[in-house]
C-alpha cells in the first residue's frame, strides 16, 4: 500500500501546490486522480515516485518511508513504482524492444547496463511485456515510425520490465484520439487485472476516468475535493470540482 500523510509542496518557496494531502492507495487498485489544470495533479505523481520532495508530510510504501531511504535501497524502492508520460518518453530512433529493455536497467550493474549487456532473461521479460500491451510483431520497428497510441503501449511495456507494484501515468492519453485513448486505457485495465498492479493516473478525461477507474480522487487548489468510488461519485462533485 502506498500512503501520503499531510503532504505539503511549496515550489519555489512561494507556490504550495499540494496543501496536506493524506490518502491511501491499495495493492491492485486503479485510481484516477481529477482536477483543473494547475489543482496538484502532477505534483501528486511526482512527489509519490520522489522526483518533488515534500516540504512537510510523508510517503510511505508499505512500512517504509521513501524520505527516510537513499543509495542503493532507494533505488531497490524505487523499482517498485514505474511512470509513465503524456508524451511516451522512448528513444525514437532506436527499436521497440531496445526501447521496451531500458526498463529492465535497473536490474543490471551500472557497468553492465552501460553496455547493453541484458541477460536472456531481461530478453524474455521485455518480450512477454510487448505481448502483453499488444505489440509483440512491432518489436524490430523503430520506436519513432509508431503511431501515438502505438507509442504509449510501448512505454507501457517498459514500464512493465521494471516489474513494478505501482505504475503512475500523468495524463498518458492527452495527446490521444479517442480510439487510441481507449485502446491505452484497456491496456491499464488489462495490466492491472493480469499483474494486479495498482494505477494511478492523472486524467482531464474525467468520462474516461469513470469509465476505467474504481476510484476518483478529485483536486483542487492542492487539496483534496473528494475521494470516493467511481459508483459513488455524483455529478455534482464533478460540477464542485470544475466551478
Ligand atoms: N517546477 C515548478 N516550479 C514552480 N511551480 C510549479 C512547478 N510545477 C508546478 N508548479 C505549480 O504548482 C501548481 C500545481 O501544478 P501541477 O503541475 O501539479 O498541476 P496539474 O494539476 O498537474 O496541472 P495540469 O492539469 O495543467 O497538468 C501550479 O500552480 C503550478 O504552476
Ligand atoms: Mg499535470
Amino acid at each position: 500500500m502506498i500512503s501520503l500523510k499531510d503532504i505539503h509542496v511549496v515550489y519555489d518557496k512561494i507556490t504550495p501546490a499540494l496543501r496536506g494531502v493524506s490518502l491511501d492507495f491499495h495493492d491492485g487498485e486503479f485510481v484516477g486522480i481529477i482536477g483543473l489544470s494547475g489543482s496538484g495533479k502532477s505534483t501528486l505523481l511526482k512527489t509519490i515516485n520522489g522526483l518533488v520532495k515534500p516540504m512537510k508530510g510523508k510517503v510511505c510504501l508499505d512500512e517504509l518511508v521513501l524520505g527516510d531511504l537513499s543509495g542503493k535501497k532507494l533505488r531497490e524502492v524505487r523499482r517498485n513504482i514505474g511512470f509513465v508520460f503524456q508524451e511516451f518518453n522512448l528513444v525514437e530512433r532506436t527499436s521497440v524492444l531496445e526501447n521496451v529493455l531500458i526498463g529492465r536497467l535497473g536490474y543490471l550493474s551500472t557497468l553492465k547496463g552501460f553496455f547493453g549487456l541484458f541477460k536472456d532473461s531481461d530478453y524474455e521479460i521485455a518480450v512477454a511485456a510487448l505481448d502483453t500491451v499488444g505489440l509483440k510483431t512491432k518489436i524490430t520497428a523503430r520506436a519513432g515510425q509508431l503511431s501515438g497510441g502505438q507509442k504509449q503501449r510501448v512505454a507501457i511495456a517498459k514500464t512493465l520490465t521494471q516489474e513494478p507494484r505501482v505504475i503512475l501515468a500523468d495524463e498518458p492519453v492527452a495527446s490521444l484520439d479517442r480510439t487510441s485513448s481507449t485502446v491505452v486505457m484497456d491496456t491499464f485495465a488489462k495490466i492491472r487485472h493480469k499483474h494486479k498492479i495498482t494505477i494511478i493516473i492523472n486524467l482531464h478525461d474525467v468520462e474516461l476516468a469513470r469509465k476505467y477507474c474504481d476510484r476518483l480522487v478529485g483536486l483542487r487548489d492542492g487539496k483534496v475535493l473528494f475521494d470516493k468510488t467511481t459508483k459513488e461519485i455524483s455529478n455534482e462533485d464533478i460540477q464542485e470540482l470544475y466551478s
